[in-house]
């Protein structure tokens, strides 16, 4: 009798954790496969939904350059996930990753002893953990991005840290991320506190927030606007927006961190961009990680 009260209790203590746990990630789930639904909506038969949902578009346009039937897993390439086009170009310089040297770079960055004898394989045992950045840190009450975690690795051991854009600090990401990406592992972004909602809820906020006189925000481009062409690039999608990072991208010729990609279109918008580790800027970056969970990493990649 008493070791069936024991047991049952048990099973309640573990079902009210589970779902007080489920609890503080609901909000952002259900905001992650809604956006899902749109995408796959959208990108079921652009032609054939020009009225729905692109209405500036020509027919020709949408019939010629437009993939259709994309499901979820689909969207981890951005805009060359439907852009005929541009995807033929980017399988074409993917024959020859442009990155390879900076996956080698960050190796030797990852091996190479501090001045006290740590290194990087210090605080990254397994090199194979970027899917698990940005996390909540309960005890520091911030968010960890793989940047700010790179960074507390080298001050944390006496050394200089890092440029958050590019050169050693991209380097030692593409290894970290490359490692990720071949033990195929997913993102796994976790909400498991009433601070860490908040964390996931701000960066939801700046990234629907309107700024500048044009009033545009991150998702007029890249949830509404998603498809849409602007100039000669179609906009990529916020599902599976940051899968890839860190990109070579052909404006840069060398390869960059997210948060360079991410100030760049805050400065498009006419705006001051947070600083990379700041926490606004780390919140964004866990909402947006956040929205890719599920997905594989697949990284370094290529970007006009
Ligand atoms: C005026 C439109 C516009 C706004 C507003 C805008 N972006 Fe972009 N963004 C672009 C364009 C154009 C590109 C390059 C094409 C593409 O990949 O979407 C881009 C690229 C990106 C990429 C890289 C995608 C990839 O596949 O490599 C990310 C990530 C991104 N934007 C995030 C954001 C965030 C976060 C905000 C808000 C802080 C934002 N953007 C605001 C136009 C915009």
């Amino acid at each position: 009798m008493l070791l069936k009260i024991a047991k049952s209790t048990a099973l309640l203590v573990l079902a009210a954790y589970s779902l007080n746990a489920a609890d503080f990630s609901a909000g952002a789930e259900k905001d992650r496969i809604e956006m899902i639904k749109y995408f796959e909506a959208k990108f079921a038969d652009p032609e054939k939904n020009k009225d729905r949902f692109f209405p500036y578009s020509t027919e020709e346009e949408l019939k010629n350059d437009y993939a259709k039937g994309l499901k979820h897993n689909d969207f981890n390439i951005g805009t060359y996930a439907f852009s005929k086009d541009a995807k033929a170009q980017y399988e074409a310089i993917k024959e020859m990753p442009p990155y390879e040297d900076a996956i080698d770079a960050g190796e030797e960055l990852y091996n190479k002893k501090f001045a006290n004898g740590n290194s990087f394989a210090t605080c990254f045992p397994d090199p194979a953990v970027a899917n698990i950045y940005p996390y909540y840190d309960e005890k520091k009450k911030d968010v960890v991005t793989l940047t700010s975690a790179v960074n507390d690795c080298l001050r944390d051991n006496g050394e200089k840290e890092f440029n958050t854009q590019k050169g050693d600090m991209a380097n030692i990401q593409a290894y970290l991320v490359n490692a990720t990406t071949e033990a195929g592992k997913k993102f796994d972004i976790k909400i498991q506190s009433e601070a860490a909602k908040k964390a996931y809820e701000n960066g939801k906020e700046y990234y629907y927030t309107q700024r500048g006189y044009l009033k545009l925000s991150c998702a007029t481009c890249h949830v509404q606007g998603a498809g849409q062409r602007v100039r000669n690039e179609k906009l990529s999608p916020l599902t599976g927006q940051i899968t890839q990072f860190p990109v070579h991208r052909l404006k840069w010729e060398e390869l960059g961190t997210l948060e360079r990609r991410l100030s760049g279109c805050i400065v498009d918008q006419g705006q001051v961009s947070p600083k990379d580790e700041s926490t606004q800027m780390k919140e964004l970056v866990y909402f947006l990680a956040y929205m890719s969970n599920g997905m594989s990493i697949d990284g370094p990649d290529i970007r006009k």
